[in-house]
């Protein structure tokens, strides 16, 4: 953690689609500088850091994420990046697909749930008791943070539902049960926010492809976690930022109308 004002700053970028057509090398170089430029204490990446799994696009994002001056980097695979095994790629160049992550004031438990050659996820039953455990480690105040790619609850404007994993009630439930305040995930490249109890389910949206819905523009997300309160902005590389969550810490209470926590993502 930061010594000034006991800030934590968490970048989450998602679904960088390297080796497809629609991938815009311009959009990730930009995003890799300007993390570089806010120097942030943990990058995020929730998955689809490739087209097809192959093993030269997971080289390649590896070039294009090597220069990002970070010490903390949590990365997951997605559906795309498990195409044609490519989830053996994946752990031998970023390593394991589930992590679990602590320093003063936060928890993270990040899980894979991309299956292998199929579009649809899950995290599936036999980890919820290891969800479980690592939130146990959590200090009383610290902030609760899992991610994973797929949806966890349908995002409007994209498609079917089986964009969420198989196992989303269950995995809601233990999530809530573990008082997580934050999910993080990827997936249809529609930025969203949902409520669940106290728990924000943020979606982001692609940072480096065109592969978009609607008017939708490749953006990523920012996260200001502080004693009492937590803000999210969500920023477009080349272009502006955008203030989309403010919370009151303990509460997880929204300092904003609920009515404009939902407006930034609607077409326009
Ligand atoms: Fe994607
Ligand atoms: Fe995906």
């Amino acid at each position: 953690m930061k010594e000034k004002n006991n800030e934590i700053v968490i970048v989450q970028i998602s679904d960088i689609h390297v080796g497809e057509s629609e991938f815009i090398p311009s959009l990730l170089t930009r995003c890799v500088d300007e993390i570089n430029e806010l120097k942030p204490d943990i990058v995020m990446i929730t998955g689809d850091l490739t087209g097809m799994g192959y093993r030269r696009e997971y080289e390649t994002v590896k070039n294009y994420l090597s220069p990002i001056k970070c010490k903390n980097i949590i990365i997951q695979p997605g559906n795309h990046d498990s195409r044609n095994v490519g989830y053996m790629h994946f752990e031998d160049i970023f390593g394991q697909r589930y992590a679990s992550f602590q320093i003063p004031g936060l928890v993270i438990v990040a899980a894979d749930s991309s299956e292998p050659d199929l579009d649809n996820g899950q995290i599936g039953r036999e980890y919820y008791k290891w969800i479980n455990s690592e939130f146990s480690k959590a200090n009383e105040n610290d902030l609760k943070i899992f991610a994973m790619h797929h949806h966890l609850i349908p995002v409007p404007g994209t498609g079917r539902e089986r964009n969420i994993v198989h196992d989303a009630g269950d995995v809601l439930e233990v999530l809530v049960d573990c008082k997580v305040d934050l999910v993080l995930c990827g997936h249809k490249h529609v930025p969203y926010i949902w409520r669940v109890e106290d728990m924000y389910i943020i979606t982001a949206g692609t940072v480096s492809s065109l592969r978009l819905r609607g008017k939708i523009e490749p953006n990523y997300n920012i996260i200001y976690v502080r004693e009492n309160e937590i803000d999210i902005y969500r920023r477009f590389p080349f272009d502006r930022i955008e203030k989309i969550l403010g919370l009151e810490r303990k509460t997880n209470k929204s300092k904003l109308n609920d009515k404009f926590i939902k407006e930034p993502t609607k077409q326009k």
